[in-house]
């Protein structure tokens, strides 16, 4: 079955083809960074009105580089929620346009549910159920991966989403948006006690998580030095805030694992590129004897191989559309 899949939910506009649920046959993503870079964070109206002029022919080049006809489609999936609302409806419109055109279903996927999907492209044989750290821009969760189709969120973030405070922290820093990739950078050449910051809880909450008090300490800090004239130690902090980052996220999602049982842990979302908690994540689950699935660095961030990959799943599942189909800027992971 191929699926042409579309993704617009923030600002990267993405096509791509997906086979059966986990060949690739094409995957064309178009970034805005440079567009929202000088405001220093994304523009929703600027990143939608940019959707509109790309997703077409983006589209038109996912289908040629698989090396086929739209004839030879057979559905349609797109990323419906959650999302900046405005950018979201350009790729629900365009999907659904481009579905009745062709005659084909149309499938609606959850972008979250895309992100964890993006692991079944790189670990053939990873199938549910496992546990799913979902990291990224605008989510930090643990959830349940029950089925394909059936999951709930185990415990998350009661303020900030991790990637949001990594992108906070590094404008302030001035060191380039979206911040999370030069702080990784940063952070491999610095001594991770060198500023010690601190480690958000939520009692009576074990599994739920707190970036706010991060990211308040970490811009005290700044201006701080700032004030008092100091040089900070730019890889030093990098690899601090790193390591406070990943001293939140990895206990909590080893403690879900064990809970769950499954033995099985996989991580989705940008910030699933982060080295850092990548490598600790890889310690822990040697530590516990859980097997642990990585998604490909290029399938980390936003991407529309993933949603044809759990498009696939979900049609297998029942779950089509019809064209009254909206967009919505939230959406409960377990909704579906
Ligand atoms: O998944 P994504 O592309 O978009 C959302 O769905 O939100 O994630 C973007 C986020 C940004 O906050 C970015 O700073 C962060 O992922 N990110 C990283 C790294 N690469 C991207 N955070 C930490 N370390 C990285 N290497």
């Amino acid at each position: 079955m191929n699926i042409l899949a579309i993704e617009s939910s923030c600002d990267d506009t993405a096509a791509a083809v997906v086979r059966d649920g986990r060949t690739v046959l094409s995957s064309c993503v178009s970034s805005q960074i440079e567009m929202h870079t000088v405001y220093g964070g994304v523009v929703p109206e600027i990143a939608s009105r940019k959707h509109v002029e790309t997703i077409s022919g983006l589209a038109e080049k996912a289908v040629s580089d698989a090396g086929l006809s739209r004839n030879e489609l057979d559905a349609v999936a797109v990323t419906y929620a959650p999302g900046l609302i405005g950018a979201v409806l350009v790729g629900v419109n365009f999907a659904k346009g481009a579905a009745l055109a062709l005659g084909l279903p149309l499938i609606p996927v959850h972008h979250v549910r895309g992100h964890i999907a993006a692991n079944y492209i790189t670990h053939l044989d990873l199938k549910p159920p496992f546990v799913c750290l979902c990291v990224s821009g605008g989510t930090t969760a643990i959830v349940d991966v029950r089925s394909y189709t059936e999951m709930s969120v185990l415990g998350g973030t009661r303020d900030d989403a991790a990637g949001e405070c990594f992108d906070k922290v590094a404008r302030v820093l001035g060191i380039g948006y979206p911040g999370g990739g030069p702080m990784d950078r940063l952070a491999q050449v610095g001594d991770d006690g060198k500023y010690p910051l601190p480690v958000g809880h939520v009692s009576g909450a074990e599994l739920d998580m707190s970036f706010s008090g991060l990211k308040t300490a970490s811009l005290n800090l700044i201006h701080n030095s700032e004030q008092k004239g100091e040089v900070l130690d730019l890889p030093g902090f990098a690899a601090s805030f790193g390591k406070a980052v990943s001293d939140s996220l990895v206990p909590r999602v080893m403690a879900a694992a064990k809970m769950a049982g499954y033995g099985k842990i996989a991580v989705a979302g940008g910030v699933a590129a982060n080295s850092r908690i990548r490598a600790d994540l890889q310690a822990a689950c040697a530590r516990s004897g859980d097997r642990l699935f990585l998604p490909e660095l290029r399938y980390c961030g936003d991407n529309a191989a993933m949603i044809g990959c759990q498009g696939f799943y979900e049609f297998q599942a029942g779950h089509t559309a019809g064209w009254d189909l909206n967009a919505y800027a939230t959406r409960d992971i377990g909704v579906g």
